[in-house]
């Protein structure tokens, strides 16, 4: 007997149909699976037979085929072991096989039969809702993920059992009413807020300009002086997430398996700040099943490397790609992969090894060499790719213990979302956000530097020897410094202070 149960796999961060058909036929008992599957797929045998049988069934003693359609579509992960044992027991006649249809079914099992969470629930579940199915059954704990989906019914279950009685007696399974996401008011859990930090007037400075226009910055100074509290604050001044960049940042952060636990859309922008000793494929991704790997989780938000030197200088280059293109690729045998990764990437180091040099508290014990070493672990392509390098100087006990208010971030955030508005009437209908996501043909377009302007910023170039690179990014951060000013042209100051975001690293090479 044949039965067909629909079910859907991850590719990227979209969701692809799968068909599961299973043949029961007389003849020597066998049981195999069809259509490319990978080496997860081929364990999910295992896990159907266990489950089956110690679900009470007599697992059929006959020569049964599955085949995954279409063929041509890679097939990883263990969410087809749920389809698989569904459909193996409406070719058993179990349940019936009418009743499966418009059903989209995923889940994993383990072999007593109960039901395992899956990564990639969400664009699975959006799928089955762009395919116009009107029900589908996920695991229990994937339930809150999958109902941010609106349109389509939402069932969880922790047990084969739950599906075989709901099936036979219509109850059974926990019906999660969809939510839409709750998106939340974007106010922030974690209580941070710019007041917070005393002083470091020009460091608030230059993060508002690195917020308003989504510049990557470089942050130097010597230990305690606050570069990873004035990080960590970045998102609470950062525009709200629009609803596409929602809805993506949320479905990569489901293929990563986060989402289950708080099962509702991203409603912040992500801020990630992972250790210097992360692998390659947790910082890019990578893996088996391929997952998103760090660049792709701060996709709309922040990458905050602290601690910069210390990354391997293997990762520091796979970071190249991201930020030029605002993806990785990641290669497989066979095919590659594509996962978005567009975030403003945030770093800090202190001045040399000891990190005093520089320091008026206390002297630098670190020789010459010792410094250059340091320093060329920041290999020069990531440096210029850095649009804004600040010095961050401790502040003095003086001015710790200054009672004067400090701007909260919620009054930077109006201006950063006075900035961003401009720019996104700017850059309509042309897919991106902010003005470091301009390629070079937009930035001749729409950072034309006035005459005085112009002629600064050569001068600049020629006497500094910045890169090409360096040039369109000054131009690119002075066309920030602009919109927070609501001026329309790009004028002397706005450019004088962009270049100064560029020499610091010039003038502290040795
Ligand atoms: N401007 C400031 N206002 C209030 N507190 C500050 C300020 N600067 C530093 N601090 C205090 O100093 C602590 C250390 O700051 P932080 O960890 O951000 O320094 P850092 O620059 O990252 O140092 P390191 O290079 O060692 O990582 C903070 O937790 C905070 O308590
Ligand atoms: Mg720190
Ligand atoms: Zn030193």
């Amino acid at each position: 007997m044949i039965s067909k149960v629909s079910t859907a796999t991850v590719y990227g961060i979209d969701g692809i149909k799968i068909d599961v058909e299973v043949d029961i036929s007389y003849g020597l008992p066998a049981f195999s699976i069809v259509g490319l599957p990978e080496t997860s797929v081929k364990e999910s045998k295992e896990r159907v037979r266990a489950a089956i049988k110690n679900s009470g069934f007599e697992f059929p003693n006959d020569r049964i085929t599955i085949n995954l359609a279409p063929a041509d579509v890679r097939k990883e992960g263990s969410s087809f072991d749920l389809p698989i044992a569904i459909a193996v027991l409406a070719a058993m006649g179990v349940i019936k096989e009418e009743d499966v249809r418009g059903y989209l079914i995923a889940g994993e099992l383990s072999l007593d039969g109960r039901i395992k969470s899956v990564r990639g629930i969400l664009p699975i579940t959006m799928l089955a809702n762009k395919e116009g199915y009107r029900k589908i059954i996920v695991p229990l704990e994937n339930g809150r993920e999958a109902s941010i989906v609106k349109g389509i019914k939402v069932y969880g279950t922790s047990h084969i059992l739950d599906i075989v009685h709901f099936f036979k007696e219509g109850d059974g399974l926990k019906d999660f009413a969809s939510h839409g996401g709750d998106a939340g008011t974007g106010a922030r859990k974690d209580g941070l807020d710019f007041s917070d930090i005393k002083g470091q007037t020009q460091a608030k400075r230059a993060l508002e300009i690195a917020a308003s226009g989504g510049h990557n910055i470089l942050m130097i100074g010597p230990p305690g002086s606050g570069k990873t509290m004035l990080a960590r604050r970045i998102p609470t001044i950062l525009p709200r997430l629009h609803y596409e960049e929602a809805i993506e940042a949320t479905k990569i952060h489901s293929i990563a398996g986060l989402l289950m636990s708080r099962g509702s859309l991203l409603s912040e922008r992500p801020f990630r700040a992972p250790h210097h000793t992360i692998s390659d494929a947790g910082l890019i991704g990578g893996g088996h099943v391929p997952k998103p790997g760090e660049v792709s989780l701060a996709h709309g938000g922040v990458l905050f490397l602290d601690e910069f030197p210390e990354f391997r200088r293997n990762a520091l280059d796979a970071l190249r790609q991201p930020l030029e293109d605002g993806h990785v690729t990641i290669s497989r045998v066979t095919h590659a992969i594509t996962f978005p990764a567009r975030f403003m990437l945030v770093a800090a180091m202190n001045p040399c090894p000891c990190g005093y040099f520089g320091d008026t508290r206390k002297a630098c014990v670190c020789s010459g060499s010792q410094i250059h070493r340091y320093r060329s672990k920041v290999s020069g392509p990531l440096l210029d790719r850095m649009d804004i390098h600040i010095e961050v100087p401790p502040v003095t006990i003086r001015e710790l213990s200054l009672d004067r208010e400090e701007e909260p971030s919620e009054r930077i955030q109006e201006r950063v979302a006075a900035a961003r508005t401009l720019q996104e009437e700017r850059f309509r209908d042309r897919k991106i956000y902010a003005n470091s996501q301009m390629p070079v043909r937009m930035v001749k377009k729409y950072c034309l530097p006035n005459g005085d302007a112009g002629s600064l910023l050569e001068k600049a170039v020629e006497k500094f020897g910045l890169s090409p690179r360096a040039y369109h990014r000054i131009l690119k951060v002075a066309r920030t410094i602009a919109d927070l000013e609501g001026s329309s042209g790009i004028e002397e100051p706005h450019v004088a202070e962009a270049i100064q975001y560029r020499v610091l690293d010039k003038r502290l090479t040795i």
